[in-house]
């Protein structure tokens, strides 16, 4: 069973059924770290006093959130259910963060339906006090398309601030040196290039971000049985830069955990949630994991390591890819 992937949980009621009995947490509940103090809950992030219950008196200084887009057919929403759900949890976002804070959303555009939800998303949130700062697209290795037109390969991450946050724009520099001279300019009188002018031999990654592999099963960071998970490197990359070591992080869409592992090795913590019990289990063991192993995530193997019998039957009724 070790070596035996969890499928994708959004297809199978029986599997899942057969993992909440593993589950620690059940809803309205919240886990803390006895480490260094991150929560875990099982929480809706649209009911402020579910909010309350995980914050408490605390606040974050950055937001990283990653909902479900409105792409998956069966809990498709009309664009503006959709919008005033998003509405709810902007609000407790708000509330959770301090006044002097970064968020970072990440959405999806349905190319097949007038691009939503994402310039909906983008119009609700000038109602808001958080400001525009940039819109990002991270580029996946794998796209979906079709021979008549461009294949979809974007993500798109949205940047806002409320106040004046900090930024540390060495978290930008990617690992690509910088190969390409040129854009010359007379400083004190001598001719320099762009790379003596530069600050880092390195580029920055911009807004445009093509350096990020997209999460596979064969990554060690891979956690079986998730749809949706992001690459650890893209959420460490928001947190270097708009947190400092020892801030809270706010996450209230957990899955895969990915914001907590990010935050850990970052020297942050971390307060996320996630409605479903068994997503709110996988962050928890996700955390216990890297510490005992260093792992980052079980890359093929299965993150609920219960005896054979227990799970083959709902196994062998879901279909692989
Ligand atoms: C797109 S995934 C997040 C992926 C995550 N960033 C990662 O890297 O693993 C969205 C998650 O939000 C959870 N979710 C959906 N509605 C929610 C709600 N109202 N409150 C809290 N979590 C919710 C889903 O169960 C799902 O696990």
């Amino acid at each position: 069973m070790l070596n035996d992937p969890l499928p994708d949980l959004s297809v199978s009621a029986q599997l899942r059924a057969q993992l909440l009995p593993h589950c620690r947490l059940q809803r309205g509940e919240v886990w803390t770290d006895p480490v260094v103090g991150h929560r875990i809950g099982c929480l809706d992030c649209t009911d402020s006093a579910e909010v309350s219950t995980l914050m408490g008196a605390e606040k974050g200084v950055l937001a990283v959130q990653d909902p479900p887009y409105n792409l998956v057919m069966f809990e498709r929403r009309t664009i503006e259910e959709y919008i005033e759900w998003c509405r709810k949890w902007i609000v407790n976002t708000e509330q959770s963060l301090t006044d002097d804070c970064a968020l970072y959303i990440w959405l999806g555009a349905d190319q097949k339906a007038g691009f939503q939800p994402l310039p909906d998303f983008i119009l609700l949130m000038r109602e808001t006090p958080f400001r525009s700062r940039s819109l990002i697209t991270m580029r996946n290795q794998r796209g979906y398309g079709t021979q008549k037109n461009w294949m979809a390969v974007r993500q798109e991450l949205l940047y806002y601030t409320k106040g004046s946050p900090h930024f540390d724009v060495q978290a930008e520099y990617t690992d690509i040196p910088k190969i390409l001279r040129g854009y010359y300019k007379t400083v004190n009188g001598v001719r320099t290039d762009n790379l003596e002018r530069g600050k880092s031999p390195n580029i920055r990654a911009g807004n445009v971000w093509v350096d990020i592999q997209q999460v596979f099963y064969r990554m060690e960071e891979n956690v079986p049985g998730c749809y949706a998970q992001k690459p650890l490197s893209a959420i460490s990359r928001i947190i270097r830069a708009s947190s400092r070591v020892g801030d809270t992080v706010v996450d209230f869409f957990a899955h895969a955990g990915t914001t907590l592992i990010a935050a850990e090795q970052a020297g942050r913590r971390c307060f996320t949630m996630d409605i479903d019990p068994i997503f709110a289990e996988l962050t928890i063991r996700r955390l216990e994991h890297y510490r005992e192993t260093r792992k980052t995530g079980w890359q093929k193997s299965n993150p609920f390591p219960v005896t054979e019998s227990t799970l083959t039957t709902a196994n062998e009724q879901v279909v692989y890819d």
